[in-house]
């Protein structure tokens, strides 16, 4: 999956994407990450990205130009990407030259849609995602006609929206085959059915300061741990 991210904090991700899983996913070729500057598709000698609003207000809003300019730009990288393979045998290339549908974009809002792990697996399902984070007080309106989804990560406002993206990436990378370690731990734990929540885990040692790992777990009945596990889950 190449992942596209159009900011004006670049430098905020590597930190994040550079460790563990993530990283883990990169060096193994399963996810591509990489940023597109907002400022250099900015106006004029300055590189003006934002501007007062109209009808007045306090702040400043994201120009529709630069922002439509990267996710132009973004979307060109993506058919330039499947052209540069330039096989033909290859279905996956050709399913992507002929169904523009493999890839989206998706702006980081507290406005959007409320991200979920159904949404995080709808995603897996993609070639090419290219997420575009606001910041400052917002954006000019007219920009989400060029964006397929809005995706909020909970009712609650931050300062933009490089830190939703984050989460965004986290939450699908990790379900992309071949990142996580144990293949069935992202089927079983929290959420992933969308309903039960994980079932409490525990490893050594036994007794720790008192509190004793539950008798069900060292018992070795299979079937008695899984009903034990369904029903804490539940
Ligand atoms: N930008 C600012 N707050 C946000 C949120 N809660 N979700 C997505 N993008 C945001």
């Amino acid at each position: 999956m190449k992942i596209q991210i159009i900011t004006l904090f670049p430098e905020m991700f590597p930190g994040v994407f550079n460790a563990s899983m993530l990283w883990k996913a990169q060096d193994k070729g399963i996810a591509e990450i990489s940023y597109i500057n907002l400022r250099s598709f900015g106006i004029g000698p300055r590189k003006q990205v934002d501007d007062t609003p109209y009808g007045g207000g306090d702040g400043m809003l994201l120009k529709p130009e630069p922002l439509v300019a990267a996710i132009e730009a973004a979307q060109q990288r993506t058919a330039y990407s499947v052209q540069r393979t330039g096989d033909k045998t290859n279905p996956k290339a050709a399913r992507s030259t002929l169904n523009a549908q493999r890839s989206k974009v998706i702006l980081l809002t507290p406005r959007g849609e409320r991200y979920t792990q159904a949404k995080a697996r709808e995603l897996t399902q993609y070639d090419d995602l290219i997420l575009v984070c606001a910041r400052y007080e917002g954006y000019d309106e007219r920009v989400t006609e060029y964006v397929d989804e809005q995706i909020s990560i909970g009712d609650y406002v931050l300062t933009g929206g490089e830190i939703p993206a984050m989460v965004v990436v986290d939450s699908v990378v990790r379900l992309l085959p071949g990142v996580l370690g144990g293949e069935t731990s992202a089927l079983i734990e929290s959420f992933s059915d969308g309903q039960n929540l994980e079932y409490p885990q525990y490893t050594r040692p036994e007794n720790f300061r008192g509190l004793k790992v539950p008798n069900v777990l060292l018992s070795g009945n299979h079937a008695e741990i899984d009903k034990w596990r369904k029903n804490k889950s539940e």
